[in-house]
């Protein structure tokens, strides 16, 4: 399957900044467990861009990497066999980048011209971002007539408490969160409480 239709599926895209390889191992280990075999991995530290290659060693998860912004960030991710990648916004430099080395791409939209711009370019499925700050529910809602052929992955602002009402929305596939893996809990190798908080949010969706 390939890694969209496994973020359809799961609707859940949980997202992090890992800067240590060691928790590379117990967080794929925990995504096996709650059946949620993906992972966006944000390059948002120096240090993500040393140890991303760690999920090599785990290819039953399809990794994401997040964050991209240049093409140095596309090679990192085709070095590490990254199944996906988000960009924050839309380049179509970046996106033919991307296309040139085989990898999914799932660019970032906020406008409607930024929506027409990567729809032109063939992408159909789009991370909506920052999703709270640009207008939420709401504004998915008022895209969904014009944008009618677009899905959009919403990501900014995702908590358990707007999770549903996303989720409810025909044009939305999934949502991506930091929430779903609290950067606190990796600080301290939480991994219990990281599992714990992965099945909570899915028998919130109604997917346990
Ligand atoms: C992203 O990297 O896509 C977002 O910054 C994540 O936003 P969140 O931390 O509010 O989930």
């Amino acid at each position: 399957m390939n890694a969209l239709n496994i973020i359809k599926k799961t609707q859940l895209l949980p997202l992090t900044t890992l800067v240590s390889r060691d928790d590379v191992e117990p967080l794929c280990d925990i995504l096996m467990n709650v059946s949620i075999p993906l992972v966006e991995i944000t390059l948002r530290d120096e240090r993500t861009l040393e140890i991303v290659d760690e999920f090599k060693k785990f290819p039953e998860i399809k990794l994401g990497i997040g964050t991209i912004r240049t093409k140095s960030h596309i090679d990192i991710a085709n070095e590490a066999n990254a199944s996906f990648l988000l960009t924050p916004g839309f380049s179509e430099d970046l996106a033919d980048y991307a296309a040139s080395k085989n990898i999914v791409m799932i660019p970032g939209v906020q406008t409607p011209s930024e929506i027409m711009k990567a729809s032109e370019a063939g992408f159909k499925t789009l991370k909506f971002f920052p999703a709270e700050l640009s207008g939420g529910v709401s504004r998915l809602k008022a895209y969904k007539s014009v944008f009618s052929d677009i899905k959009f992955i919403p990501t900014g602002g995702i908590t358990d408490e707007n999770t549903l009402s996303y989720l409810a929305l025909d044009n939305v596939t999934a949502v991506g969160a930091s929430a779903l893996i609290p950067a606190d809990l990796i600080k301290s190798k939480s991994w219990e409480e990281i599992r714990n908080k992965l099945e909570k949010s899915k028998e919130l969706i109604g997917n346990s």
